[in-house]
């Protein structure tokens, strides 16, 4: 616990004091190699945190825990659903978004989910040609 605590009370604050961070915007081209080099630890990991970030935010957005599946009977081991296909009518539209209110037919969610997360899913669209044409 005590090199944690030097490092924090002690190396850390010597580190930003040697810095030698310019006061404008046109001082940073007055520095050397040198300093630059004194400040690749700093911009190292300043550019990791916000990568890092970035890349959690993306994943959060996109699929939360990495499941597809975020409400639909997550109850159940796996999620099935049958139909009789003359039982359709001549037009349905099934989710492929998982994220219909009236899963497994589509609501017209995955609009909100294209734009919330950048994504391109779409309905599944089955149509029955009518016996005339
Ligand atoms: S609501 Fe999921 S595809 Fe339309």
């Amino acid at each position: 616990m005590e090199a944690i605590a030097i490092f924090f009370k002690v190396t850390l604050p010597s580190y930003f004091e040697s810095l030698p961070i310019p006061e404008t915007f046109g001082g940073l081209l007055q520095l050397t190699g040198a300093d630059w080099l004194r400040m690749v630890p700093l911009v190292g990991t300043l550019g990791a945190v916000i990568v890092l970030t970035v890349m959690q935010i993306r994943r959060g957005k996109c699929s939360g825990n990495g499941q597809v599946n975020q409400s639909v009977e997550k109850d159940k081991a796996k999620v099935v659903h049958a139909f009789d296909i003359e039982d359709l009518g001549d037009k349905e539209a099934f989710c492929r978004c998982w994220r219909s209110k009236t899963f497994p037919k589509c609501d017209g969610s995955h609009v909100g989910h294209n734009k919330a997360t950048g994504d391109n899913v779409g309905p599944l669209c089955l149509s029955r040609k009518s016996a005339s044409s």
